[in-house]
């Protein structure tokens, strides 16, 4: 048995190495840091999907696709437009994903009509996540014109006005740095959905409700939510005291396999996050991070739980002020990438995904008619 599935490999890949003895990860063969440095989003969900670098050309054309495919079917804009203003913006985007299938002929389940489904996918997200967003806050949705990247036409779509270049180049690498990590909950999802032949949007709709959860995507949330709640450098033991007694976790904080030390993206997001508080001038919400660290470290490291990336990705959106609830739809944007990619790798050599269990259960029960039944002593539900 493997509570959790702790350990256990479900599949051969090419996409994502996470090379623990030397703290390194690996896109298709690619070092994660020097993609986060010199790459762009663009050319890196390139390389997940298609499995290599593209030319300058290649890139182009890819770049366009994505920009062609930015717009929603009207009735998923009439959707989300008119979506509950006290919806989450991540049950929003799950359901515009879904509701992106209908009208759509989905009989084709060859790899490559479901790659170029979850493109379509992929490049809509943005413009649905934004498009709710204004109408909750009572505007009307920007569709940005001449936006140059996928990070600057979700930075603008959300605001109504262009970021700055620093803005779009901090996004453009926390989509890189989101974008895939192996074979996590919500790839596994979207992997054991596809396996049934059921098609993208299916599986990105799933692997979009794994995401939401707390132990998952949702603690950038939590973690947001509690550098508010703390607020002060001065109330972090305490805050972190009272969490601990009250056998809550803290978000952010613990990975299932990164138990020997700190994750490797966090060299990444936290000289991201000290660049971008030296400009603004604020310390405030890396200070906060950098004590949780040192607190929650000198508490929980012997059990091995280290900061993950939500810890520093809730600081760096702060300094985006990007709203807090918008943290983990900006996740699913960015990991629809490895989403996608891994359900066209599981495709090609497609077999269905049926796990068995352990039977524990009573055995041999007579069926008792119900006129005949005694009242149980505890009663259910
Ligand atoms: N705060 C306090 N204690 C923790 C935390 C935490 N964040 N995480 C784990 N622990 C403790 C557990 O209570 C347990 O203690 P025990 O042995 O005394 O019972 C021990 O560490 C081991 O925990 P497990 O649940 O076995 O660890 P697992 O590998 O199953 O969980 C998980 C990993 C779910 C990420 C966990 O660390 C957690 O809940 N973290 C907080 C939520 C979070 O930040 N999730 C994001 C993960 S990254 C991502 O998905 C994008």
């Amino acid at each position: 048995m493997y509570p959790g599935l702790e350990g256990v490999e479900v599949k051969e890949s090419e996409i994502c190495f996470i090379d623990l003895e030397n703290s390194k990860i690996w896109y298709r063969g690619y070092d994660l840091e020097e993609l986060a440095q010199y790459s762009t989003y663009e050319e890196t969900v390139y390389l997940l999907l298609y499995g290599r670098l593209p030319t300058v050309g290649e890139l182009g054309e890819f770049s366009k696709k994505l920009a062609a495919h930015r717009r929603l079917p009207s009735h998923v804009y009439d959707l989300v437009t008119n979506a509950p203003k006290s919806g989450e913006p991540i049950d929003v985007l799950r359901t515009a994903v879904s509701a992106m299938a209908l009208g759509e002929d989905l009989s084709d389940k060859s790899p490559e009509a479901e790659l170029s489904r979850g493109v379509k996918i992929l490049a809509s997200m943005p413009l649905a996540v934004a498009v709710f967003h204004r109408a909750r806050d009572g505007q009307s949705a920007i569709t940005p014109e001449g936006a140059e990247s996928h990070a600057e036409y979700y930075l603008w779509a959300l605001r109504g006005e262009r970021p700055t270049a620093r803005e779009t180049r901090a996004m453009d690498v926390m989509f890189i740095i989101y974008a895939e990590h192996s074979m996590n909950n919500s790839a596994f999802t979207a992997v054991t959905v596809s396996s049934t032949l059921a098609d993208m949007y299916a599986a990105i709709t799933a692997a979009i409700a794994s995401l939401k959860g707390p132990l998952h995507g949702g603690a950038n949330v939590d973690a947001a939510r509690m550098l508010e709640e703390i607020n002060r450098i001065g109330n972090v033991e305490k805050w972190v005291d009272s969490q601990l007694a009250a056998g809550r976790r803290i978000p952010g904080f613990g990975h299932r396999i990164y138990k020997r030390g700190p994750d490797p993206r966090l060299r990444v997001l936290k000289s991201l996050a000290g660049d971008l508080a030296a400009e603004r001038g604020d310390y405030k919400w890396l200070e906060i991070a950098q004590r949780l660290e040192e607190y929650v470290g000198s508490k929980l490291s012997q059990k091995g739980i280290y900061p993950n990336t939500d810890l520093y990705a809730a600081v760096i959106f702060k300094y985006l002020q990007l709203p807090v609830d918008m943290n983990l739809p900006t996740f699913a944007i960015a990991r629809a990438a490895g989403w996608v990619a891994h359900v066209v790798e599981y495709r090609r050599a497609n077999r269905l995904i049926r796990p068995t269990e352990r039977y524990r259960g009573p055995a041999r029960l007579r069926y008792v008619p119900l006129s005949q039944r005694e009242t149980p002593t505890a009663s259910v539900g």
